[in-house]
């Protein structure tokens, strides 16, 4: 698919999304997050849910995780106008409790409509609940290892990482999260 067709499929889909009534975290949100940036990416990042900053600007990944993300795409010479960055779920739980099943059954098609149309190479999962969403591993034992997988007809490569999030107050998990960057490195 070329990119002028990615473009028009990922706009009518973020249509469905900023209209999404299916489950009741449309009542709380201010603006869906559908996900941004680079409709032909060759890597995709998917993190958890949209927080308050996400919900108010309708982009992903702006609060203060969203700047060690930034950090971290740094380390790999990347810019967000290079990648493509979703979540689990596209609107924000109210006071950021974590989501819940129904919530990510309900969701998740617009996920695998995104991987489908952006067919990235290499997607990157931050934290448990996109790691989950996809294997049944804990991300303290499996993250900075390539998984490969058939996923959606093709084989892909997933790359689990620790939650931007999860390493603003630990120094240990910042190393960590900042290592596993760089050993991307080795796969793009
Ligand atoms: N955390 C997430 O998982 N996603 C966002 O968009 C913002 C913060």
């Amino acid at each position: 698919m070329d990119v002028e067709q990615k473009k028009i499929l990922i706009k009518k889909l973020n249509e469905k999304i900023n209209n999404c009534k299916k489950c009741p975290l449309h009542l709380t949100r201010t603006n869906a997050v559908p996900g941004e940036y680079n409709v032909d990416a060759k890597i995709m990042f998917i993190g958890e849910a949209p927080g308050r900053n996400e919900d108010l600007q309708g982009k992903p990944f702006v609060g203060a995780a969203g700047k060690k993300l930034d950090e971290g795409l740094k380390k790999i010479n990347l810019e967000r106008k290079e990648v493509f960055i979703t979540s689990i779920l596209k609107c924000r739980p109210p006071n950021n409790r974590n989501p819940k099943i129904e919530e990510i059954k309900s969701c998740s098609p617009y996920l695998e409509e995104q991987i489908k149309i952006i067919d990235p190479k290499i997607i990157v999962l931050m934290g448990n609940f996109a790691l989950k969403y996809f294997f049944d591993y804990n991300i303290s034992q499996i993250h900075g290892k390539i998984i490969e997988k058939t996923y959606l007809g093709k084989k892909r490569l997933f790359y689990p990482i620790f939650h931007p999030a999860a390493i603003i107050y630990n120094q240990k998990l910042k190393e960590t999260f900042y290592k596993d960057f760089e050993k991307l490195k080795e796969y793009i």
